[in-house]
């Protein structure tokens, strides 16, 4: 599903990532460890081409890129394959919890309104909040906000979901709340 091969990435002389090499199966869960600047975030964002890596091979499904040279066709192929989930959630502060998850359901994947809207209502049912969907992101708590994000996240139908320190912008009482749901979608994705 995910094969990465002799990964490197620099920012100017800072040598981030030096010839990763990974191979991650279908229904497989990794998780990335390492201290804060050591270059989790920096791989994350060159699986989707958020940043391009200096050098290296990277195939996500059926699409493949070597670096540096990517091309823009490359490029949206590689991004429909993802989703991702930020530490600070990035919802659409100006917009409903139905408006954010249908966004780019009816804009990017142009799904009928209708079609997008029951997508949504059956993962704020998933993730706990489908009594939420008329509020704003500044009245929802933090494991909230991330429960949306990650529904919005599901909601494109991805191959891989890249979650980048999901729970760490969270008071503790609030981070099992997150892991809950992304233990059940984990769960429910490796049955498939
Ligand atoms: N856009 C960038 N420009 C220059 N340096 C960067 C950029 N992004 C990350 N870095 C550097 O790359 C290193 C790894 O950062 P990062 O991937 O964010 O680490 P982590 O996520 O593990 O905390 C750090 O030294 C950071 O300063
Ligand atoms: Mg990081």
């Amino acid at each position: 599903m995910i094969k990465v091969e002799g990964l490197n990435k620099k920012f100017g002389s800072n040598e981030v990532l030096k010839q990763i090499d990974l191979d991650i199966e279908q229904g497989e869960t990794i998780t990335i460890l390492g201290p804060s600047g050591s270059g989790k975030s920096t791989l994350l964002r060159c699986l989707n081409l958020l940043e391009t890596p200096t050098k290296g091979t990277v195939t996500i499904d059926d699409v493949t890129y070597t670096a540096p040279k990517v091309s823009k066709k490359t490029t949206l192929q590689l991004r429909r394959k993802t989703a991702m989930v930020f530490q600070s959630y990035n919802l659409f502060e100006n917009m409903t919890v139905l408006q954010n998850i249908i966004e780019a359901l009816v804009t990017v994947q142009k799904q009928s309104k209708k079609e997008a809207v029951q997508t949504a209502y059956d993962l704020l049912d998933k993730v706990g909040l489908r009594d939420k969907e008329n509020a704003y992101p500044h009245s929802l708590s933090g494991g909230q906000k991330q429960r949306i994000a990650i529904a919005r996240a599901l909601a494109l139908n991805p191959k891989v979901i890249l979650f980048d320190e999901p729970t760490s912008a969270l008071d503790p009482e609030l981070v099992d709340e997150v892991l809950n749901v992304i233990k059940t979608v984990v769960k429910q994705k490796s049955q498939r």
